[in-house]
């Protein structure tokens, strides 16, 4: 297939039971607000191996044929009418809005070799990041902006180049999951101080990216242990990311003076239940939704405002590194294979698309 042209391949899902396929399909256009991109390295998250019966739990409003995927680095062939922030040729990275239930067409997932994303969730790249590098972050950057930023969960202060730091301080469970890489640095970008937990392997890493101090998650008093390093200081809310890590986030939120807010990243209706439970506690619990910021005001505040400059200047790295498994989009079944293993600050990234 040429690289010049706009006509393409995808990986194609037919009807929720059906196998993915890759096939040709028709060339991809921009609309208004809209670029059409040549993506030259993805990588595949959690949501992307959930199938059958499970998806339409998840993503219920999912039209069929669909192109999943959400994480695209590559090269703008096509600017839509009347855009003026990016230009053919330019390398970006963006959060591919196809699955998402206010997009919800095939045109716009990241499984494919041209894709439709919109100007508001894409970000140029500066040229020290690889597309392989640049890759890892849009799902998990966009959802630890909605946890951290959107009004209905933790509310924060968002980032800017220079923010005034802040006694208040967030906490993220989870921190070395490629949605807590993220999240510490938005929070530290935003002026807060950061807790995290992870397992020791991953402590001096985190503190690079800007925690103040990174605890054990298996260990059993490290939420004792956290709520006694917020003696003192307000907290700012918990970003709850893993298994077990609601109850931990609970137990430090009811220790804590300031915001009992929690952001939960485990499904929906755990969370739902446990929320209407610590309700009476004066806890709020709120679901995360990793594509919120798409039709939000955070995503442009992120994409647009905050990203190209810091990941020039260094405020920002693209964290945690690729592992690269494989090339193309033949590649995509053992990536999510690969995923299903388990990864340790790594993101499962496939390059040459
Ligand atoms: N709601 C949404 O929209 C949304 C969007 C994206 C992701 N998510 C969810 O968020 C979670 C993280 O996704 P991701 O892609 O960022 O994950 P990931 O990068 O694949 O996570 C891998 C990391 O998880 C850590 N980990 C494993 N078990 C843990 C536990 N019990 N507590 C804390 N950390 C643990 C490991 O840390 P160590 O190696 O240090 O042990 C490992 O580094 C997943 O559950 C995913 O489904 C939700």
């Amino acid at each position: 297939m040429s690289d010049t042209s706009n006509n393409g391949r995808a990986l194609v899902t037919d009807a929720w039971r059906a196998a993915p396929r890759i096939r040709f399909v028709p060339p991809r256009t921009a609309g208004s607000g809209e670029l059409v991109v040549r993506v030259r390295a993805i990588a595949v998250n959690p949501i992307d191996r959930i199938n059958g019966p499970a998806r339409r739990i998840v993503l219920p409003w999912l039209r069929y044929p669909a192109v999943l995927g959400s994480d695209v680095a590559g090269e703008v062939v096509a600017v839509g009418p009347g855009g003026t922030r990016f230009a053919i040729g330019d390398r970006v990275l963006g959060h591919a809005a196809g699955a998402e239930r206010s997009r919800n067409r095939p045109e716009e997932g990241a499984f494919q070799t041209h894709t439709v994303l919109l100007e508001r969730v894409t970000a140029l790249l500066p040229d020290t990041l690889s597309f392989e590098q640049a890759a890892v972050l849009p799902l998990a950057l966009s959802t630890a902006a909605a946890a951290l930023f959107e009004p209905e969960q933790l509310a924060l202060r968002r980032p800017v180049a220079d923010a005034s730091a802040l006694d208040d301080v967030v906490v993220v469970w989870g921190g070395s999951t490629s949605v807590g890489m993220n999240a510490i640095q938005l929070a530290r970008a935003a002026g807060y101080g950061v807790l995290a937990t992870s397992s020791p392997p991953n402590f001096t890493r985190l503190e690079q990216l800007g925690a103040e101090a990174v605890f054990d998650y298996r260990d059993r008093t490290t939420a004792d242990h956290i709520a006694a390093q917020l003696r003192g200081r307000r907290l700012a809310g918990v970003l709850a990311i893993g298994r077990g890590s609601l109850s931990q986030a609970v137990h430090i939120a009811r220790r804590a003076s300031g915001s009992r807010r929690i952001a939960s990243a485990y499904p929906t209706p755990p969370t739902r239940l446990r929320g209407s439970i610590e309700r009476r506690r004066g806890i709020r619990i709120s679901a995360i939704w990793g594509g919120t910021p798409i039709d939000s005001t955070v995503g442009p505040a992120i994409y647009t405002d905050f990203l190209p400059n810091a990941l020039v200047n260094g405020q920002f790295v693209a964290a945690p590194p690729p592992l690269i498994i494989g090339a193309g989009l033949e590649a995509i079944p053992a990536a999510l294979r690969r995923l299903g293993k388990g990864v340790s600050a790594q993101k499962i990234v496939i390059s040459d698309i």
